[in-house]
């Protein structure tokens, strides 16, 4: 998990600690080598697999001239073996067995197997018989098993490490014999049930580096009684599983360290006062922990600390005293300060300090408030500015930005801050990254992007640009690999070089771009112009072999789907909202991905038409189909649900299908948002969508649904840039009584049945009252008879029910007082009778007497119409019964305005609430489905 500049410094620290080869004075000479050491060599060639012949030179009677073989100028005895492979390709590196003869050479003092191929093979025991070794280097070479303690013979031992091998030790007390060790990496080496591991370091008075990273180490004490440790400059116990709690105190006690890394170890507690008298320490890394406040308030003395790394700790406290803390005695050193992603607040500080050498400063992800201060501009290493998702306020002019020669990211996402800059102005840095969503930059395009001629990401969505897009731009952009302009008013023409950019994720909906679609960029695998007012006809010769998400919803675009998507990998393809005329592309076995990787398709509110597209036949993947408001016609094909078996959501609203509704719907065990309104759909309900699976659970949530939406995201953190999210938003528009509604975030939670408006016939089935975690069921608009199933009233998570406008007859059932959480509620038209059953809920509904009418045999309140005394049980006083009615209606309609308000309140909050909590999505939902049903 460190970061990339953390790695380059590590290993670049790790170069320095390593002891030199040349100072073991052994290098390849024309000394005779000796006999018996030459036999082994060869022996241990023979022993080896090298398929690239690394070794081609191991032959011939002079050994010390072998490629890696080095030998003693005045005995000839083989010194060193360095067949070290790490600069080799995986697939040439030497590998196979270590033949016993290697342990034959007594007088080795070097011997480096790195990065080599013995996946399978244990370090051999006998290695504890060369006991000249000053220098083993075992790592990453695949070897198994335990590590041998006959390492602890090797007495002479200054550099050992068997890092990164598929290793085990549950002992570490051979260790105590090394006593001229002075580095030592066993990180990666699986040490999980070693106890006593401190002591056994403590044991090494020489050690230097120490290093046990992901070692799967469970226990450290918390002090020690006597510290050996004075030699230790270099300690990394990162990436281990100590129990929570982790505080070791006994690493502040070593104060010659220059390095300390005890990121992501379960670390809890505050840093010690103690790190004040750790006057060497240059870099110190304690990121993923859970430290309680901030650094202490005694680092004066800490006059070499150069890099701080507290990213994810919990860090909580004040930025200006968190600044102020750092050893002042080092700000010209400084080098990166990481305090990413914690609770930092307060305002920035606003002095002036010669941070001269910082390149890396990251504040990202905290509560910052207040304005960006001046000085931040008088970094002139400054490489990587990182401000994003704060509260900073303000202005950001060139005086910020004028002395960051240095700067190659500059991510002010997420905050409140504008950024108002002369047309004319030419900055003195060529970014790579410009990340500046949500910052106020409009409304005039920001022309100082001219001169930045390296950038690889830019984002300037939600930016408030309302004006076009420059010529220059798009030369400029050309070779970015992220570009996102979402969610700003940017008006013109896309340009026709658009498919020579190199961009691999684009986002340019949500604008007022015009003209016709051009042919998309080759590389692109994210391409996103929704909500623009493009028009024409779609590319017929597209070529991006690599698109994977395509949206271009809500447009004008007019014509047919150019059969070329049939050349693609699409997983989502969301064309809908647009004037597309013709059939689906029918494309051929042999194209490349055809449908088949489809996940999510929406191709709703076009003028296609058809039979069902025989193409989907091929996408076994499909989560969310919604063809809804096209001329589909033709009866559903029998494959639909053998084939489409992972679908959650199928919604085929308002087209022309006919035939039966396929009894086998219930097999797809996902499905949860069923809706068939508005076809020709003949016959009557089977029994069988009782069984539909998703919806007799009882919680009603769609995980692949929620899937879906994480999946566009995870696609793109996998091939990520810098962190810049893009992300398609699966959603589902609803169209209510003049308003579109737009449904994404609670999409898991819609749990629905629709096969309103349409021609079916026959009854209810009793055992639709399975479907417990049915939020709307909506038969309404078709010819069914019969009763309404005693037992609806089981289905206890209903918001909304329509069964108006059919031709059942009966009396209502009374369970139905018993679903508690209605808010719309529709009867009407139908041939019911008897007397209404009363419910707290149904009574509080809007014109609650609405969702009766038209049913002449129906009494009781909320009608007007009283029953046959015998039956009536709660008529009220006929004395003051104008009266009464009056004060009930007020009372009615107080409520009713009441509550409809209060849920348009609460409604407005959630749009623009980014993150929702269950009980906001819970509320939400109660009032969506309102709004939902109370259209058609
Ligand atoms: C050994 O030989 C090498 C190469 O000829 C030479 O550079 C080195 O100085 C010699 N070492 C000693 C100790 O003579
Ligand atoms: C310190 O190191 C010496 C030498 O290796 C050893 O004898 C002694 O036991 C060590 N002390 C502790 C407390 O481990
Ligand atoms: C984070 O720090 C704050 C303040 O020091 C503390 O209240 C909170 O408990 C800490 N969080 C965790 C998870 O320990
Ligand atoms: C700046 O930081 C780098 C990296 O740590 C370091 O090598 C260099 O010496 C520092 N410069 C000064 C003046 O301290
Ligand atoms: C894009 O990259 C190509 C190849 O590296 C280079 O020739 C071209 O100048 C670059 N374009 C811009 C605008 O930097
Ligand atoms: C784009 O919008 C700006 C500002 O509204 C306007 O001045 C300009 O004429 C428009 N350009 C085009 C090409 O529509």
């Amino acid at each position: 998990m460190a970061p990339h500049w953390l790695l380059a410094l590590v290993s670049l620290l790790l170069l320095l600690q390593t002891p030199s080869i040349s100072s073991l004075d052994a290098r390849g000479s024309d000394a005779t080598c000796v006999a018996h050491e030459r036999a082994a060599l060869l022996s241990f060639k023979a022993s080896l697999s090298d398929p690239a012949k690394l070794l081609s030179s191991w032959h011939g009677e002079h050994c010390c001239t072998w490629g890696g073989v080095g030998c003693s100028n005045r005995t000839g005895h083989v010194l060193k073996l360095n067949l070290s492979s790490c600069s080799q390709e995986f697939g040439v590196r030497v590998g196979g067995e270590i033949s016993p003869s290697l342990t034959t050479l007594h007088h080795l003092r070097y011997l480096d197997l790195s990065c080599s191929n013995f996946s399978g093979v244990q370090i051999p025991q006998k290695i504890g018989s060369l006991k000249s070794l000053q220098h083993l280097d075992l790592s990453r070479a695949s070897f198994v098993g335990r590590v041998p303690p006959q390492l602890g013979n090797l007495s002479n031992l200054i550099f050992l490490s068997v890092s990164d091998n598929p290793l085990y030790s549950d002992d570490l007390a051979w260790l105590s014999h090394l006593t001229s060790l002075q580095y030592l990496d066993m990180s990666s080496v699986n040490l999980s049930t070693v106890v006593d591991w401190v002591h056994a370091i403590n044991k090494l008075p020489s050690l230097k580096v120490l290093r046990l990273e992901d070692s799967d180490l469970r226990k450290s004490p918390a002090t020690l009684s006597h510290y050996n440790l004075t030699a230790l400059r270099v300690l990394d116990i990162s990436g281990n599983s100590f129990q929570a709690g982790f505080s070791p105190s006994w690493v502040w006690h070593i104060t010659t360290l220059t390095y300390l890394d005890l990121s992501q170890c379960d670390f809890h507690g505050s840093i010690p006062d103690e790190m004040g008298s750790m006057t060497s320490l240059e870099e110190v890394h304690i990121a993923e922990a859970i430290l309680a406040g901030i650094i202490p308030p005694n680092l004066k003395n800490l006059c070499n600390l150069k890099i701080v790394d507290l990213h994810d700790s919990n860090t909580t406290g004040d930025i200006g005293e968190l600044m102020e803390r750092l050893p002042k005695c080092s700000w010209d050193k400084m080098y990166v300060l990481d305090f990413s992603d914690n609770n930092i607040s307060g305002s920035l500080p606003n002095w002036f300090r010669p941070l001269t050498n910082l390149t890396i400063l990251d504040l990202s992800y905290n509560y910052i408030t207040g304005p960006v201060p001046l000085w931040i501009g008088a970094l002139p290493k400054l490489a990587m500015l990182h401000l994003h998702s704060n509260q900073l306020v303000g202005e950001i002019n060139e005086d910020h930005l004028e002395g960051l020669r240095s700067l190659q990211e500059l991510r002010m996402s997420d905050n409140s801050v504008s950024m108002v800059v002369r047309s004319d102005w030419v900055p003195s840095f060529r970014l790579q990254v410009a990340d500046l969503k949500s910052c106020r930059i409009g409304p005039a395009f920001p022309t100082w992007l001219r001169w930045q001629s390296d950038i690889q990401v830019i984002d300037i969505s939600n930016a408030s640009i309302t004006d076009n897009v420059p010529d220059w731009f798009w030369t400029v952009a050309s070779n970015a690999t992220l570009l996102d302009m979402s969610n700003n008013q940017i008006n013109g023409t896309l340009p026709a070089s658009f498919e020579t950019m190199e961009a691999e994720r684009m986002d340019l909906s949500f604008n007022r771009f015009t003209g016709t679609v051009p042919k998309f960029p080759r590389g692109v695998t994210f391409f996103d112009l929704s909500r623009n007012k493009l028009s024409g006809t779609l590319p017929s010769d597209l070529e991006a072999p690599e698109l994977s998400v395509l949206a271009l919803y809500n447009n004008s675009i007019s014509g047919n789907i150019p059969s070329s998507l049939c050349n693609y990998s699409l997983e989502i393809l969301d064309l809908s909202g647009n004037m597309l005329t013709g059939e689906v592309p029918n494309c051929q076995q042999g194209d490349l991905g055809g449908f088949t990787p489809l996940r999510s398709l929406n191709l709703n509110s076009n003028n296609l038409s058809g039979n069902f597209p025989s193409v989907l036949q091929r996408s076994k993947d499909m989560i969310f189909l919604d063809l809804a408001y096209n001329q589909f016609s033709g009866n559903l094909p029998a494959w639909l649900v053998e084939n489409m078996t992972s679908l959650a959501l199928l919604r085929l609203r308002s087209n022309m299908f006919s035939g039966h509704i396929p009894v086998e719907l219930a097999k797809i065990e996902g499905l949860q948002y069923l809706d068939l309104a508005c076809n020709n759909f003949s016959g009557g309900i089977r029994e069988s969508l009782a069984k539909l699976k998703a919806i007799a659970r009882i919680n009603g949530y769609s995980h692949s649904l929620d899937e879906l939406s994480d999946y566009s995201l995870s696609f793109l953190e996998a091939a990520n840039t810098a962190r810049v999210k893009l992300s398609y938003t699966t959603t589902l528009s609803v169209l209510t009584k003049g308003q579109q509604l737009e449904f994404s975030e609670e999409l898991p939670y819609m749990v629905n049945i629709d096969l309103s408006c349409n021609s079916l016939t026959g009854g209810i089935p009793d055992r639709i009252s399975a479907l417990i975690a049915l939020k709307s069921l909506n038969f309404s608009w078709n010819h069914l008879t019969g009763r309404i199933p005693k037992n609806i009233g089981n289905l206890t998570a209903l918001e909304s029910l329509d069964l108006s406008h059919n031709e059942l007859s009966g009396e209502i059932p009374s369970s139905i007082s018993a679903i508690t959480s209605l808010s719309r509620f529709n009867l009407s038209f139908n041939n019911l009778s008897g007397q209404i059953p009363a419910g707290n809920q149904l009574q509080v509904l809007d014109d609650p007497a609405s969702s009766y009418i038209g049913n002449i045999g129906l009494c009781g309140p909320p009608l007007l119409k009283s029953c046959s005394p015998n039956l009536t049980t709660t008529t009220p006083a006929k004395d003051d019964g104008n009266h009464h009615d009056g004060v009930e209606t007020s009372i009615y309609l107080s409520m009713v305005v009441g509550f409809v308000f209060g849920l348009w309140v609460v409604f407005c909050v959630m749009l623009f609430k980014k993150r929702w909590s269950m009980s906001y999505i819970a509320a939400a939902i109660k009032v969506r489905w309102w709004f939902v049903s109370s259209g058609l």
